[in-house]
């Protein structure tokens, strides 16, 4: 290293891996951090009877497909596989090489995408523990190609498709082009905030000085979003009857649409999946807090107004 080399780490930054079976050892949080798109697949390996019997599992589990609030309806995701009797292709546009099974998110309207967006990414997580290669995608895939696979009642639509597999050893060219900028995250301190204050000196500093919750947050940042746009802020606020325990607000800065909202089911999904790892030392609950009840953040009226509510993480 040069003298004027720093030898600090960037913590917005994380070169990660492509997956393999060593990351079911790994801890909630680790898991979190090491999952990353992967847009390139070995056509010829399919998926092994262990980790298709877990993704099986987990489809026709109806407790981890459903949102964990009360009176939510269990999510559709169904999974394709290239060699059953599949019509015609499965385009993703060039984007996706190599794939041989599709996970398809389906929803009725666009008020689920929070909801949708919490459990495809819980099984984009069982996924990545089972060393498979997942990659969210919204836009750039056929949709009438899906819908010739599916039936779908009037009201549904694809949400959103994953192709899921196991990784080429290194992502093409394809991937890593539309992939630029993706090993990167917008600073702890400007998603993170003390209290409900929207102020740019009022971002925690690291995980660390958040105290246990931290690095849930820090695993909530480094989730997959939508052309990485990380819309989500998160607002960690004192309990008024327990101050030793803590909330955390989910908000979207704006104009929302329901990809962004998505997007914060997403986060809301990695910090949980990292604070139910705590067993009984943090118990919470999700909410979706309304009316006078809807936090009121402050701060600059320009950059607050653009912020619409999402969900709350209650401590208990
Ligand atoms: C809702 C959603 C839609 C996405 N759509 C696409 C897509 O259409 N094409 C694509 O290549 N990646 C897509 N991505 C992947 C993001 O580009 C990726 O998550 C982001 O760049 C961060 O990179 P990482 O997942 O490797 O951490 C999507 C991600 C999300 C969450």
């Amino acid at each position: 290293m040069g003298a004027n080399e720093s030898s600090e780490i960037d913590p917005n930054k994380r070169e990660r891996s492509i997956p393999t079976l060593e990351l079911a050892k790994k801890s909630a949080s680790e898991l979190c951090f090491a999952r990353m798109s992967i847009r390139s697949y070995d056509e010829s390996k399919s998926i092994d009877s262990t980790a298709m019997d877990a993704i099986q599992m987990f489809l026709k589990d109806p407790i981890k497909m459903t949102f964990p609030k009360e009176g939510s309806k269990a999510q559709r995701i169904e999974l394709l596989c290239k060699d059953e009797a599949v019509k015609g292709k499965l385009g993703t546009y060039g984007i996706i090489s190599g794939a041989k099974y599709f996970l398809v998110g389906i929803t009725e309207s666009e008020a689920s995408s929070l909801e949708m967006g919490f459990v495809f990414e819980r099984l984009v997580l069982l996924c990545t523990s089972l060393g498979l290669g997942t990659c969210w995608i919204g836009g750039t895939f056929n949709k009438s190609q899906f819908k010739a696979n599916l039936t779908l009642n009037e009201h549904e639509q694809i949400f959103a498709v994953s192709p899921v597999g196991y990784p080429l050893d290194k992502e093409k060219l394809i991937g890593r082009a539309f992939a630029s900028g993706h090993n990167k995250r917008k600073p702890f301190n400007q998603i993170c905030f003390k209290g409900l204050n929207y102020d740019e000196n009022n971002g925690f500093e690291s995980p660390e000085s958040v105290g246990p919750i931290g690095i849930a947050l820090e695993a909530a940042r480094w989730s997959p979003s939508a052309i990485n746009s990380q819309p989500w802020r998160l607002f960690v606020q004192p309990n008024k009857d327990d101050s030793s325990k803590s909330s955390v607000h989910f908000f979207i800065v704006g104009p929302s649409d329901h990809y962004q909202i998505n997007d914060c089911g997403i986060a809301l999904s990695n910090f949980t999946y990292v604070t139910e790892s705590f067993g009984d030392d943090k118990r919470g609950e999700i909410r979706i807090l309304t009316g006078e009840d809807v936090p009121a953040i402050q701060g600059d009226p320009e950059k607050t107004k653009k912020l619409i509510y999402c969900a709350s993480w209650v401590e208990l």
